[in-house]
């Protein structure tokens, strides 16, 4: 084997993610009443939307009462400076209920005004809740645009070394928002339940490029002298955490195949990824040879210069990568486009959907590429003694937000698909993946709907419950191989 155990990037120091929706980094917001006495108090009809989705891991994270359509940032991004960020967001909804009030997600930066159709709206900004009251009630059905100016210099999430959101680096930033990391960029509902597209417009010093998710639209002088904006346009369907952000010294650069390309490298990084970047047609197409067709209508990559933050970030259609990534770990985030962000989480708790299946595609890549087989994976995992942290997670049902990014989940998550390969033979298995991403694709999906769709894919000749019950959902290490 080609690498020591566990000692991926992506294994690396995740294991204690710990991210808290309830208790933000940044100072707590206060109330802010805006002042709106230009009109009586209709009387008030509606309902307040919820804070939270009832997600089982984070249950204040998202908002209940409507849906996000599309997100317009506008973002002035000024490195070192006082205040690092200063954005507009307007975000277009849809009501889901007669709506008196509703809130957005925003972790650690100061509101300055909110309008709601274009009327001055009330809000309260209390830890990561703000909490907006349209000067009229929305009624359900009703689309609607919030406008929230605000400013501030973002803070991750998380404690330590895992954290997710806004990461300062020597010239700039990028973000790596999962599972929460987004509200510490913009207002938000940050829940796994609500895809909308993106309009992203990043102001930067001129000496700086501004990068996100989405196909490039240009660059232009922008009214701030010595400033210029970059614009991107996101209009696959994407979840708050699969969003980012980069500024800092990248060169971009575009290619015009069937789905444009574009990456942005930071110049100390150009030698080491020249090779790699040159590759993303061919980890596209390796994808849609095992998954079906790539689901994002672009792709690309960032590469920045941290050297101390080896991660790496699946976010929609161009990955994150802190330094420039090995070809395995490039077929990982290549694999999550299908599984995790076409196939979307329907609950955090389900998070060995996004992660045993990207890490089984990276074994399928490693094997294919004469890097080692799935089964020597497999065996190489196996051999850790019943202690190891590899065994101490539940992949089917890590127990809290420590547990999701767990080496369980990726690694002996990757186990229980071999089995289900080694089960149902090469052509099954190949047929159960294309079909799981056919049948799920920009859809919510959960474990259950995988094991019945594996079944049912299987035939009743070759029962899988013991795989399921033994590797996904067993505790501790199973005592065969
Ligand atoms: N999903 C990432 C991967 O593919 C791992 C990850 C989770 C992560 N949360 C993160 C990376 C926050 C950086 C920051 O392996
Ligand atoms: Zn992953």
């Amino acid at each position: 084997m080609r690498r020591p155990f566990l000692s991926l990037v992506l294994a690396a120091g995740l294991a204690a993610a710990g991210c808290s929706a309830g208790s933000p980094d940044g100072p707590s917001g206060r109330q802010q009443d805006a002042k709106n006495t230009e009109k009586p108090k209709p009387k008030p009809t509606g309902t307040p939307g919820a804070a939270g989705t009832d997600d089982s891991v984070f249950p204040q994270a998202g908002n209940g009462g409507y849906d996000a359509l599309h997100y317009a940032l506008d973002l002035t991004v000024r490195p070192k400076t006082a205040t690092v960020l200063t954005g507009t967001a307007t975000v277009r909804a849809k009501a889901t209920q007669d709506l008196s009030r509703f809130n957005l997600d925003l972790s650690g930066l100061k509101v300055g005004a909110v309008t709601v159709d274009g009327e001055k709206a009330a809000y309260s900004h209390q830890g990561t809740e703000l909490t907006i009251t349209p000067a009229q009630p929305l009624a359900d059905d009703a689309e609607f645009t919030v406008e929230v100016r605000y400013s501030g210099n973002p803070k991750a999430l998380g404690r330590g070394g895992h954290k997710d959101g806004w990461l300062p680096t020597d010239d700039g930033a990028f973000v790596m928002g999962e599972p929460l990391g987004a509200m510490t960029w913009y207002p938000v509902n940050n829940t796994t339940h609500d895809p909308a597209t993106y309009d992203t417009r990043i102001t930067v010093p001129a000496a700086l490029t501004g990068v996100s998710n989405g196909r490039y639209e240009g660059v232009e002088p922008a009214t701030d002298k010595g400033m210029r904006t970059f614009s991107w346009r996101n209009t696959t369907p994407t979840v708050p955490y699969l969003t980012t952000l980069a500024v800092g010294k990248f060169t971009l650069a575009h290619e015009g195949e069937r789905v444009p390309v574009t990456t942005a490298v930071d110049p100390r990084q150009a030698a080491d990824a020249r090779q790699i970047l040159g590759r993303i047609p061919e980890f596209v197409q390796w994808g849609e040879k095992h998954f079906g067709p790539y689901p994002v209508d672009f792709a690309g990559a960032i590469v920045d210069h941290d050297p101390g933050n080896g991660v790496a970030l699946e976010t929609m259609g161009r990955p994150v990568y802190g330094t420039a990534p090995e070809d395995t770990v490039m077929a990982h985030e290549y694999a999550h486009q299908w599984f995790g962000n076409s196939v979307r989480l329907a609950d955090w708790s389900q998070i060995w959907l996004n992660e045993g299946f990207a890490t089984y595609a990276m074994w399928m890549w490693d094997e294919e590429h004469g890097l080692g087989t799935a089964q020597e994976w497999f065996d190489t995992v196996y051999r850790a003694p019943a202690g190891d942290d590899v065994w101490k997670v539940i992949p089917g049902k890590p127990a809290g937000p420590d547990d999701l990014f767990s080496p369980a989940v990726y690694y002996r998550g990757a186990m229980v698909l071999h089995k289900v390969r080694l089960a149902v033979g090469d052509g099954k298995f190949r047929q159960i993946l294309k079909t799981w991403a056919a049948e799920y694709g920009g859809k919510a999906a959960t474990i259950e709907d995988f094991t019945a769709l594996a079944q049912r894919e299987a035939g009743a000749d070759k029962p899988l419950k013991k795989i399921f019950d033994v590797w996904l959902y067993g505790k501790g290490k199973p005592r065969t191989p």
